[in-house]
């Protein structure tokens, strides 16, 4: 919180953006993100509704509308991957989107979020096939993670992926998983200085009806932990060797397909998206992902 205030303070001088992001046709034909070199000042944006990110609205920020529209298809993913409606908690999912709404629009973005090159990597969803990706590393602190870590534990996704049994690991997980939906692979690096960004998040089980702007179904599960021991705390930056990669794409692979067919059925009803349905109606929830895989 102090370094939150301190940041505040002197942000006028350091607020900087080092990445962004433009999408042909939005919300889902979007470009690989790019670095912004050198970093440039943040600006005020003009959202059209739905906003992804409530808690900036009125700020200077470092996204753009096109990134708006982005982060809400890929906010309706996280609802529908640890959120109410698979008995997962809208808290965990409310503060995943908290925090990639920091990284993608808070103004001091150069300090903690550091982009690197444009890369081809293996495409976890199918793991012969090559993504072009922006490599990028986020720098927060440990009570971040563990906070965070905490508020999704015992979300049905969490527990099934072994990755995701520490809260390092659990955020790994999430960056690496951005590759198939964002075109970014973002490492998170685990340091407690005050360039690294620190939020404060509400644990699963408080019991309200909005967090951050976004409207959520407060926890009625059993489900949601608040244990945060001091072993989970790692001296280094952990890693992604040793983790069960096919396992992973697999459970991956299922929630992506549940999501795109869920996806698929929301837009059809909405009737907003009246010329986006047309291009989409034929195609079935395979094409689907293809195409959000940019092929
Ligand atoms: C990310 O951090 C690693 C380890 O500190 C470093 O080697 C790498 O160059 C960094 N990449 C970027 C894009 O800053
Ligand atoms: C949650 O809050 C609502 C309204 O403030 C209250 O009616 C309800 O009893 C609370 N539920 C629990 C489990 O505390």
């Amino acid at each position: 919180m102090v370094h939150l205030i301190i940041l505040s303070l002197i942000a006028h001088v350091y607020s900087l953006c080092s990445m962004t992001q433009h999408c042909p046709n939005p919300p889902y034909d979007c470009d690989v993100p790019i670095k912004v070199d050198p970093p440039i000042p943040p600006w005020h944006a003009n959202f059209t509704p739905p906003y992804a990110c409530p808690m900036f609205l009125g700020q200077t920020v470092c996204c753009n509308n096109d990134q708006n529209s982005n982060m809400n298809y890929k906010y309706f993913l996280l609802d529908e991957t640890f959120g109410h409606s698979i008995g997962g908690c809208d808290i965990c999912a409310a503060n995943m989107k908290y925090l990639w709404c920091h990284f993608s629009c808070n103004q001091l973005q150069s300090q903690f979020v550091s982009t690197g090159e444009q890369k081809y990597v293996p495409n976890p969803v199918e793991p012969s096939q090559m993504q072009l990706v922006l490599l990028m590393n986020f720098t927060v602190t440990n009570s971040l993670a563990c906070q965070i870590y905490e508020s999704c534990q015992k979300c049905p996704y969490v527990t099934q992926v072994s990755a995701m049994q520490s809260p390092q690991g659990f955020l790994q997980f999430q960056g690496y998983e951005s590759i198939p939906i964002g075109f970014v692979w973002t490492t998170f690096i685990f340091d407690d200085s005050p360039q690294a960004l620190d939020l404060e998040f509400l644990p699963c089980q408080t019991n309200v009806t909005t967090a951050y702007g976004y409207e959520i179904v407060p926890c009625s599960c059993n489900s949601c932990l608040s244990q945060c021991q001091a072993s989970y705390y790692a001296a280094d930056p952990s890693t992604l060797e040793g983790i069960d990669w096919p396992l992973v794409g697999i459970v991956y692979l299922v929630i992506f397909v549940i999501s795109t067919v869920v996806l698929f059925g929301k837009f059809t009803w909405d009737k907003h998206k009246k010329k986006k349905l047309k291009n989409d109606a034929h195609l079935d929830p395979a094409e689907i992902l293809l195409i959000h895989n940019g092929k």
